[in-house]
């Protein structure tokens, strides 16, 4: 039926625009013919490019994305309701862009670059690519500086590099937002800009994503890029390419930028049913055959830039969120392949308190290691060997009544150590901080310290050190190596604070 009506519709306006200046025209000018469910199909705009913005009367714009013999397919960016057949389109030579620059630092914008918190208009006249080809591996450097999450968990153990792609994956309330607003919030002062793409998700809780980031000073130095649930499916699917955009601007002046995709689960229903208004063919899932590269060429433009192209970086966690923990579906397991890394969260772990809830025995990160500080290196290198032994004693153990003392020893430092690993939402921790506190457990100063005491002889150990000896962490700081005469001091140090500890 629909389908008669638009050829009917379309042979009409051929014979009646047939004699004037036709060809021409048709190049840069369309008619709408059909229009619903915030897409448009119009005839003529032969010269039309895919993915080129086009304008509708009224300010309404939209994003041309099937190219047919008869039609062109457009997604509205909003204001369909003001979008009528017979009315014309304009073609505007512009593949989607977005307004990029330091206008955007603090700001909350939609998609297209336009504020979203009501502060005024952004004054920057700056634009960039929604899209660009991914950099060549000449263009590129390998991964050789850290992006410091503040979590012991990761930095320890799935340590992130500046230009790193690293997935962030879990079921709905597993700590996933939260482990971005600490790595965000933990950049303060380390000169990495950071953008926090929100896809599809409710008013209420960007506001109070935004909050948290403006109570521990990070607006400053990010920009919040945000397309909810209840806008237009075209800008849902536009915001993670409009927020890489917009870091990599300051990537390409030769700085560190880091951006988060919160999330891309969501960024692919949403292209799904874009696609399907489209008409496209569905395939696994009903997802359109192209959602594999569609996040793969976004993850690819994460990059550490050669020193010749001016040495930035871009940094990025894309999130995905899991049912029932099932990271065997259609996009887990793409974003999965096309990701250095990835960091998996449970439920369980949650629930049990293990917070962050990391599953630290699977996680992984494939370039960040290169990146790691040495004297962290070198404390990780034992805290996986000793979590590794843990796990396997704790399996066995279950089937075990008496086990042999060692077993039992290095049972209890596992406890103590999971226990280390435990870490405060917006409590990001520095790595010299992070050092102090691994090495007591791997080292065993807390085997005659209670399970439940452990946290608070971390807060206090921490703070000891920082009145009696900042020196220890003068000479962590700054990348310098866990050297033996630090081991002394350090070793110094326990026993002193033992004591106060235990009194
Ligand atoms: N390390 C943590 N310690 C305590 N609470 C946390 C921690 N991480 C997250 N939470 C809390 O758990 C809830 C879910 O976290 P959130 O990051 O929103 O999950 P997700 O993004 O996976 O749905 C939030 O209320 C958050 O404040
Ligand atoms: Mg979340």
């Amino acid at each position: 039926m629909a389908a008669t009506r638009k050829d009917e519709i379309s042979a009409i306006l051929k014979e009646q625009i047939k004699g004037f200046h036709y060809d021409l025209e048709m190049e840069e000018v369309g008619v709408v013919v059909e229009v619903g469910d915030g897409i448009a199909r119009v005839f003529g705009l032969q010269g039309a490019m895919a993915a080129e913005i086009v304008e509708f009367p009224n300010d309404v714009y939209g994003l041309v994305l099937n190219l047919e013999e008869e039609s062109v397919g457009i997604a509205l960016f909003g204001g369909s309701e003001y979008v009528q057949e017979g009315d014309e389109v304009r073609r505007t030579g512009r593949v989607r862009e977005t307004v990029v620059g330091e206008e955007l630092l603090g700001r909350v914008v939609d998609p297209l670059g336009r504020p979203k918190d009501g502060k005024g208009p952004i004054t920057s006249t700056k634009t960039r690519k929604a899209e660009i080809k991914a950099p060549g591996v000449v263009e590129r450097q390998p991964v050789n500086t850290p992006l410091q999450t503040g979590l012991k968990s990761i930095d320890a153990l799935t340590p992130i590099g500046r230009g790193q792609r690293e997935l962030i994956i879990g079921d709905r309330r597993t700590g996933k937002t939260a482990i971005a607003l600490d790595t965000i919030i933990n950049q303060a002062g380390k000169g990495v800009t950071c953008v926090y793409v929100a896809i599809g998700q409710k008013t209420s809780t960007i506001a109070r994503v935004v909050d948290t980031l403006e109570r521990h000073g990070a607006m400053a130095y990010t920009i919040v890029v945000t397309a909810e649930a209840d806008d237009p499916t075209p800008m849902q699917y536009l915001a993670p390419y409009a927020g890489c955009a917009m870091a990599e601007y300051f990537t390409y002046k030769g700085e560190d930028a880091f951006v988060v995709y919160d999330d891309l689960s969501k960024h692919a229903v949403a292209y799904r049913e874009m696609s399907l208004l489209l008409r496209r063919p569905p395939g696994r899932e009903a997802y359109p055959g192209d959602i594999f590269y569609t996040h793969s060429r976004l993850l690819e433009r994460a990059v550490r830039l050669s020193d010749e192209h001016g040495g930035g970086s871009l940094t990025a966690f894309p999130i995905i969120e899991t049912k029932a923990g099932d990271i065997t579906s259609y996009i887990p397991t793409n974003v999965i392949s096309i990701t250095d890394g990835q960091i998996y969260l449970e439920s369980d772990l949650f629930n049990q308190g293990f917070r962050p809830a990391i599953n630290v025995g699977i996680s992984v990160s494939r370039v960040g290691g290169a990146a790691q500080i040495k004297a962290m290196k070198q404390i990780a290198g034992d805290l996986r060997l000793k979590l590794s032994q843990y796990r396997e004693l704790e399996a066995f153990a279950e089937f075990s009544a008496d086990l042999d003392e060692e077993s039992k020893a290095q049972l209890a430092r596992g406890d103590r150590l999971m226990e280390v690993l435990k870490q405060n939402q917006y409590m990001p921790m520095p790595v010299e901080e992070q050092v102090v506190s691994l090495y007591v457990g791997v080292e065993n100063h807390l085997a005659d310290v209670d399970v439940s005491e452990v946290r608070r002889f971390i807060e206090e150990w921490l703070r000891f050190l920082h009145s009696e000896h900042e020196e220890i962490f003068d000479e962590l700081r700054g990348g310098k190596e866990f050297t033996d005469s630090i081991e002394t001091q350090l070793e110094k140090a326990v026993s002193e604070f033992k004591e106060r500890f235990g009194g």
